[in-house]
């Protein structure tokens, strides 16, 4: 039926609204074993008064924090689910003016006075204060089992802070702030970038004065006469202005189209100092399209350094002689439209010609980013999922398998949940990665502290869950601006396979669904998806998400009816294979009858061996800001039409 399917896949980066204001350089990790896990000084504040720094003892599941901040009055540390006070788990702390030590476990049900704990489960350690600073160190398990807090495992968690002017804590009006953060960190052990070799590709251009400029510039790497290898990633911001003004940057790997030689066609533009990345096909003077098919590193404010395990690597370049031009893509995010503003800022690739053994590779797994995802107005909880399906992988994959070993879970500002499920056969195995308290500001190339092995035949599933309720009670459908949506994973694994895309979608026609009779579909200005404008009935006329905002008249059982047809209904697979080809369009949707995965509840057996309601993602911090799109354009019979970008 579907014989032939065009795909453009897209990578971009998404407009995004204002980030932390925290300082990038954040903690440094240390670990000494497997099971200690410890960071070293993040500041909280913009200013650096409130330095925490923690450690996790993984075989007793206990964290104990030290704090070290400008202030003589108390000390409040908090995880919300939010970043508010409301509904926090707290600790308040400090030392009186006669000496003693205080340290109590609280929790906050509303903006008002907090309330001490029934159950004591935050421990206070120890407690000092000079004319400047008080330090103070206490310790809790991560999960208590206590309601009144917050168990802490691989989800980002809102961190919440206070500083007190004084030790009265029924005064509360002092300097406060949120931060998002990830407790349980990966092994970034005896790391040494001087060990290796660099190449940096920066940007310095005139910033514009426009609140948001995706700018794109052609680099070229060194000329190597064997294949290195890329074993980290990291910014380079070293003035405060590339610091303040860069929200996020995206290197891709550039392939000229079939019979063209990359010299010709990329090397005149090495020069050029770049151009806006979004702009319309016949604005557009740099082939810019052919780089943005494949992602090889993203970066966002706030991130760090992102290490390859040991051993294993990103083949720099690929093929000798060939694949030695990338693009970069810096997101300048210049809220208050400042003009005149100079600076280079960019990454570092580190590689090494040192031999190693397994070479690594991309797997983007995602639903089709399109009108396919129509999240309707004033929802919590509205559900998508894309699959990636057994006959992709059994295709892509040889019989070993792969090893996932980091993963990067990416939405818009719609997104509150994602998760990575991963079936085999009739069974659900532990989630790959997940992440609860999803924070557009702060998205992570997350190290998974376990590797997790997927074989021919697995099926992966990426379900993300969305909450329109912010957006002035307007509908939210699939696309590139971070107000609408993606649902994605980028996930790094070892040895490198065929398989680098994986994603599914819904393939009916979904204006039909919502009663639409006849429509238009016409190419926006300034590139992107297609615009949709409903003609009849009548009643719907218009551009179909304000139509679908304004106009349509929803009730809960229809929008559960969407959401269960969209989620569980056959879906289309298609598998790319590092453009050498598409796989064939394969109707997948949930394994039949599969038996669920669930992370056992640690606290209803009274074992104090918390795990919490998770299971195996894992983590690192890089506060970040990541914003990635792949989009895939499917020609299907006669509903979606592709557009070409
Ligand atoms: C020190 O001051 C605190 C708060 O004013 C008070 O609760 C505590 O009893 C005092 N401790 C001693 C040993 O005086
Ligand atoms: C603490 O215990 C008291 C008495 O059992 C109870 O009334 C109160 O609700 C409890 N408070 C919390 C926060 O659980
Ligand atoms: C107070 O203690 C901090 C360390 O906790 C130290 O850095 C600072 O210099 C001390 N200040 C004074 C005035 O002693
Ligand atoms: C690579 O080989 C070319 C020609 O054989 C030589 O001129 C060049 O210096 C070599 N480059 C490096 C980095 O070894
Ligand atoms: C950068 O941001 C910080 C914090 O907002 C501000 O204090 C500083 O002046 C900014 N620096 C520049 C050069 O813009
Ligand atoms: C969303 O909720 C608001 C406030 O409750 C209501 O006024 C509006 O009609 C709702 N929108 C839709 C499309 O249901
Ligand atoms: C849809 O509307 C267009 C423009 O009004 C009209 O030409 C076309 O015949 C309509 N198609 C159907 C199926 O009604
Ligand atoms: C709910 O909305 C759908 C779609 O507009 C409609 O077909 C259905 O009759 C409505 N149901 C109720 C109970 O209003
Ligand atoms: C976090 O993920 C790792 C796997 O990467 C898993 O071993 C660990 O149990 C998880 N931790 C928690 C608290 O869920």
């Amino acid at each position: 039926m579907y014989k032939k399917f065009i795909k453009y896949i897209l990578l971009c980066m998404c407009m995004c609204l204002n980030s932390l204001s925290s300082i990038a350089s954040g903690a440094t990790f240390l670990h000494n074993d497997e099971l200690q896990l410890k960071a070293i000084g993040e500041s909280l504040d913009p200013s650096g008064s409130y330095i925490l720094s923690w450690e996790v003892d993984l075989k007793k599941q206990r964290i104990t924090f030290e704090a070290e901040v400008a202030t003589l009055g108390y000390i409040g540390l908090g995880i919300s689910p939010n970043g508010n006070m409301a509904g926090a788990d707290l600790f308040i702390g400090g030392v009186y003016k006669n000496g003693t030590k205080y340290g109590y476990d609280m929790h906050a049900r509303d903006t008002t006075m907090p309330i001490q704990d029934n159950q004591s489960d935050w421990t206070l350690i120890d407690a000092s204060e000079n004319e400047s600073k008080t330090y103070l160190k206490f310790t809790r398990l991560l999960n208590t089992c206590d309601d009144n807090d917050y168990p802490i495992s691989n989800d980002t968690v809102r961190i919440i802070w206070s500083i007190g002017e004084t030790d009265d804590i029924t005064y509360h009006k002092g300097n406060r702030g949120t931060k998002s953060l990830n407790l349980l960190m990966p092994n970034n052990d005896n790391f040494n970038p001087d060990d290796y070799l660099k190449w940096d590709l920066e940007t310095e251009i005139e910033m514009p004065s426009e609140d948001t400029t995706y700018w794109c510039s052609f680099k070229k790497a060194p000329e190597l006469n064997s294949t290195h290898h890329i074993i980290a990633f990291e910014p380079i911001l070293t003035n405060e202005l590339a610091m303040n003004y860069t929200h996020h940057f995206i290197i891709y790997k550039c392939t000229p189209p079939k019979g063209q030689n990359e010299e010709d066609f990329f090397g005149p533009h090495l020069n050029h100092p770049g151009e806006n990345c979004y702009l319309p096909d016949d604005q557009q003077s740099l082939p810019i399209k052919y780089c943005m098919s494949q992602y090889v590193y993203v970066w966002s404010k706030g991130g760090k350094r992102m290490i390859f395990p040991e051993g294993v690597g990103y083949p720099f370049p690929e093929k000798v002689g060939e694949s030695n031009y990338y693009l970069l893509e810096i997101h300048y995010d210049n809220p208050e439209k400042l003009p005149g503003l100079t600076f280079k800022t960019g990454g570092r690739v580190l590689y090494t010609d040192k031999p190693i053994e397994t070479d690594a590779e991309l797997l983007t797994v995602s639903h089709d980013v399109s009108i396919a995802m129509t999240i309707p107005p004033n929802q919590t909880e509205f559900i998508v999922a894309g699959h990636c399906s057994p006959q992709c992988t059994e295709a892509g994959l040889s019989d070993g398998g792969i090893n996932i070993f980091n993963s990067l879970l990416h939405s818009h500002l719609s997104g509150r949940k994602l998760k990575v499920r991963h079936f085999r056969d009739d069974v659900e195995l532990p989630w790959l990665d997940f992440d609860n308290q999803y924070d557009f500001n702060f998205q992570q190339n997350k190290p998974l502290r376990d590797a997790v092995r997927v074989l021919p035949g697995d099926q992966l599933t990426v379900e993300c869950t969305y909450s329109t309720t912010w957006n002035n009670h307007k509908a939210v459908i699939g696309g590139l601006s971070t107000r609408e949506e993606m649902c994605m994973a980028f996930l790094w694994y070892y040895p490198k396979q065929k398989l680098d895309y994986c994603g599914s979608y819904y393939p009916n026609d979904v204006l039909h669904e919502m009663g639409v009779i006849n429509y238009t579909v016409s190419k926006p200005s300034v590139g992107g998806l297609p615009i949709y404008t409903i003609l009849e009935p009548k009643d719907l006329a218009g551009e179909y998400v304000e139509s679908l905002s304004t106009k349509f008249k929803w009730n809960e059982t229809f929008v559960r009816e969407i959401e269960r047809r969209r989620r569980y209904s056959t879906h289309h697979s298609g598998c790319l294979y590092k453009l050498q080809g598409r796989g064939d369009v394969i109707s997948v949707q949930y394994p039949y009858d599969f038996m669920k995965y669930g992370p056992e509840d640690v606290c209803k057996r009274e074992v104090v061996k918390p795990a919490g309601n998770n299971s195996s993602s894992f983590v690192v911090v890089h506060t970040s800001l990541i914003f990635m799109i792949i989009m895939l354009i499917f020609v299907t019979k006669s509903d979606l039409q592709a557009i070409q970008i």
